[in-house]
């Protein structure tokens, strides 16, 4: 018998206010057409000025607790994935375990900016399989509108605001790559790329400053990266690619999705896409693509999903899992 991480449940929350590309093009030099064939990006989400990190991904945990059919008290943890806190610290975890009721178990955050999410399964992975926790909701949530410079056209069409949470829970499997669950993690960063996205902001400058990003720099290292993660998980969790059912990427640009998955040998009607709808949404963008893609019908019991996600570090790695 093997302990297996198992998604028990699933939920985002997207704020109410959606902004289409051609709000943009009134306010900085731009076009719909640039941005939707450079990005495949068509509206996004922003956060109202009341809404914060902590309390969209309250939402988003909220509905990943109801579709568990679990309340606060049954979680033993959360892992929470963002570079978005509303504060320095207390960690934004902390803030969600509060705002949920939740009285007992640990809360902390996990910072690896678009890669976030894929670094808090592993973590929750970790703790699960080691007998620490039984159920552990994992979080990614992120409000990039307030760290934009909206003078910046190359940043500030790129992104967007949202949460997506799982509930995992450990469950006996056979150990074999048929169990439901986490199957296997990848995890890596270079420091070297520290300048190709960075936010120029923090407590050693007293602002909390603005996102800063090498656009074509970061694409260049995205799909290489992603498909070698990508392969290195699925080897480990003993899958192939024509056994994969779907391809949950970080949704940054529909280009490198498309670009990764061919690397992939995997066709674009298996890979979960919601870029168009949601921009980057950085440490939330796989959580909210998982519930969006199990919303739609897409994402079913027993299919074999692939999770890989890039970002500022940079930090990158993949996570293969049966929904
Ligand atoms: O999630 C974390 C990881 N981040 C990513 O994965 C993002 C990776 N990068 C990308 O998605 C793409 O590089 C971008 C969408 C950011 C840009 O696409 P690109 O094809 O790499 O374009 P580029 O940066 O090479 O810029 C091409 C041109 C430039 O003009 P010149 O120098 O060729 O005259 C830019 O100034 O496009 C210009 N440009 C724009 N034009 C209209 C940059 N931003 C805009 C804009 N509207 N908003």
């Amino acid at each position: 018998m093997t302990l297996r991480a198992v998604v028990r449940g699933v939920g985002h929350y997207l704020p109410t206010r959606v902004v289409e590309n051609s709000e943009f093009e009134a306010k900085i030099d731009t076009t719909d057409e640039w941005i939707r064939s450079r990005s495949g990006i068509e509206r996004r989400h922003f956060a109202s000025g009341l809404e914060t990190t902590s309390s969209m991904a309250t939402s988003a945990a909220r509905a990943a607790l109801k579709d568990a059919g679990l309340e606060p008290n049954d979680l033993d943890a959360i892992v929470l994935a963002t570079s978005t806190a509303d504060l320095t610290f207390p960690s934004a975890a902390t803030m969600v375990q509060h705002q949920l009721g939740m009285t007992r178990g640990f809360a902390f955050d996990v910072q690896a900016v678009c890669a976030g999410f894929i670094y808090a399964l592993a973590n929750a992975n970790a703790l699960i399989v080691s007998g620490q926790a039984k159920r552990i909701l994992v979080i990614g949530a992120e409000t990039f509108s307030k760290i934009m410079d909206w003078t910046d056209r190359s940043t500030s069409v790129l992104f967007g605001d949202g949460a997506g949470a799982l509930v995992l829970e450990a469950q006996e499997g056979e150990g074999t790559a048929q169990d439901r669950g986490i199957l296997s993690t990848d995890l890596h960063s270079d420091g070297r790329h520290r300048d190709l996205l960075y936010v120029d902001g923090g407590v050693s400058t007293g602002a909390s400053g603005y996102l800063r990003m090498q656009g074509n720099q970061v694409f260049r290292h995205a799909v290489a990266k992603l498909a070698s993660t990508a392969h290195t998980a699925m080897d480990r969790a003993g899958v192939t690619a024509d056994e994969v059912d779907w391809i949950v990427p970080h949704q940054a640009n529909i280009r490198i999705i498309q670009g990764t998955a061919k690397k992939m040998n995997v066709p674009m009607d298996r890979v979960v896409v919601t870029v168009q709808d949601h921009g980057n949404t950085s440490a939330a963008s796989i959580p909210l693509a998982l519930s969006v893609g199990r919303d739609r019908g897409q994402i079913k019991l027993g299919d074999l999903l692939v999770t890989e996600a890039i970002g500022g570090g940079l930090a990158w790695g993949a996570v293969v899992l049966r929904w």
